[in-house]
């Protein structure tokens, strides 16, 4: 009896997962163009900004990195959306820049990805994919992909701000959310957008 209920729990969990995941497979045996180019323009736009910002922090310090988050992923960002003729930006449950916060499918996306990270999978393979409507009953190809916190993350997002970091982020983000983080933690998520026609 027990176990009848056990199993019945189970099948429910199952289906509330179920729920939670795209109308196709995760890893479709075929993966399509919208997939494919979505997660090429991921990995191009999460590399560009690694590299610039390596760069920076190597050459300038911590305060020269806070330049290319502030103003260089805006700009390749909008590169890689007319490039890729996709929209491509950055969100997360805990943002910077109010002007990063999720939709509501975002936000829904985020908790599936905190669900499934709880739950054994590695952030830096959570991706999900959907065909929505948007606001204006456009029909439109969304993909988000998980970024999960690195090291190098961690003088502008972990729990230890250096002070003159501390003080140009107060500066510019007197909202700030997006600290605390720890090595590992799921950060944000890469955010991208095709109409379909
Ligand atoms: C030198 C400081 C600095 C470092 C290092 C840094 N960031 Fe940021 N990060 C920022 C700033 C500043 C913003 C706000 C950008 C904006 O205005 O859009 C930001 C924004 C973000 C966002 C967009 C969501 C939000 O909070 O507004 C994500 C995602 C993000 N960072 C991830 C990372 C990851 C992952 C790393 C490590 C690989 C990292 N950051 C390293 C300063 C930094």
């Amino acid at each position: 009896m027990k176990y009848a209920l056990l199993l019945a729990f189970n099948a429910a969990l199952a289906a509330s997962v179920a729920f939670a995941k795209p109308p196709v497979d995760i890893e479709p045996p075929a993966p399509t163009a919208e997939i494919k180019a979505s997660r090429a323009t991921a990995q191009q736009f999460g590399a560009t900004l690694k590299e610039a910002l390596q760069q920076a922090v190597k050459t300038g310090g911590p305060v020269s990195g806070i330049e290319v988050c502030h103003g260089q992923a805006a700009q390749i960002a909008d590169k890689l959306s007319t490039e890729r003729e996709m929209l491509v930006g950055r969100t997360s449950l805990k943002v910077r820049n109010p002007s990063n916060a999720p939709d509501n499918w975002e936000l829904a996306v985020l908790k599936q990805f905190d669900a499934r990270k709880a739950q054994g999978e590695p952030v830096d393979k959570l991706e999900f994919f959907a065909v929505i409507d948007d606001d204006q009953g456009q029909k439109t190809f969304r993909y988000m992909k998980a970024i999960p916190t690195a090291s190098l993350c961690l003088s502008c997002h972990g729990d230890t701000i250096p002070p003159e970091v501390e003080a140009q982020l107060k500066a510019l983000y007197p909202d700030d959310k997006a600290r605390g983080f720890k090595e590992g933690d799921l950060r944000g998520a890469f955010t991208l957008a095709k109409p379909v026609p």
